[in-house]
């Protein structure tokens, strides 16, 4: 079986830095470049969706000047990766509740979903601000205040990841081994692949690796 969905729990990137003597700011801003370098992996390798964790809801948590730099660098990502975008086939989304952002933010992020919606290689989707529990929270006031029924499709169709389908393969880098709050509704039968390799370091080949380990796996969904 193949891999449609791709998510992918960035993390480690704090760690690299301190490894270097340097500090936490310098492997986020490595951390960023490998988002550019796995994305067009996915791309080679035919993964038509893959999720990113970019911020959680409970990254606020972080020292203000830490958050402060993450905005930035993700309003920095967002400015360069318009027409890298459009050239690859790339679509962009986000899911996650981005009105806390800023203003300007928030458009920016808006702007490069619409300017790449005719793109369907491959659909890239950062989460910002997500956390699985706030997004069924939300999902719920939604059917709630709509009357809807409260079906497994009806919630399904209501999450912030209602357009794309569920999660085959789910790596966490960094060497955690815990979802941290990730995509818990879409990864209900998702292969985890658990690496020690620090985000900054994940490489093409390790990926490579790993959808060869995915294919040797049997899901069976609960069948036999
Ligand atoms: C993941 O790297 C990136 C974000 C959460 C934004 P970390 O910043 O969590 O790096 P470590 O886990 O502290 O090494
Ligand atoms: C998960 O990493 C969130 C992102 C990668 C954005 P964290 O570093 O925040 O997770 P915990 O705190 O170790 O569980
Ligand atoms: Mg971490």
């Amino acid at each position: 079986m193949e891999v449609k969905h791709l998510a992918i729990i960035m993390d480690g990137n704090g760690r690299w830095a301190q490894k270097r003597l340097k500090p936490r700011f310098f492997g986020h801003q490595e951390g960023a470049k490998k988002i550019q370098n796995i994305t067009e992996s996915c791309l080679y390798l035919g993964i038509k969706y893959l999720s990113l964790y970019a911020f959680s809801t409970e990254n606020w948590k972080r020292p203000q000047k830490e958050i402060d730099f993450l905005i930035q660098l993700l309003n920095q990502y967002l400015t360069q990766k318009k027409q890298i975008y459009l050239d690859s086939n790339i679509r962009f989304r986000s899911i996650g509740d981005i009105s806390i952002f800023p203003q300007k933010l928030q458009a920016k992020i808006k702007e490069l979903e619409n300017f790449t919606k005719h793109c369907n290689k491959l659909t890239q989707i950062l989460a910002l601000n997500y956390g699985s529990k706030d997004e069924l929270r939300r999902t719920f006031l939604k059917l709630h205040k709509n009357n809807s029924i409260i079906t497994q499709e009806s919630i399904t169709q209501s999450l912030d990841t209602a357009d794309f389908p569920e999660v085959d393969m789910l790596i966490r880098t960094g060497g955690e081994q815990r979802l941290s709050n990730f995509l818990l509704w879409q990864s209900a039968y998702a292969e985890l692949f658990f690496t020690k390799t620090l985000w900054p370091d994940f490489s093409h080949k390790e990926l490579a690796q790993m959808l060869e380990e995915f294919s040797l796996r049997q899901r069976r969904f609960g069948g036999i």
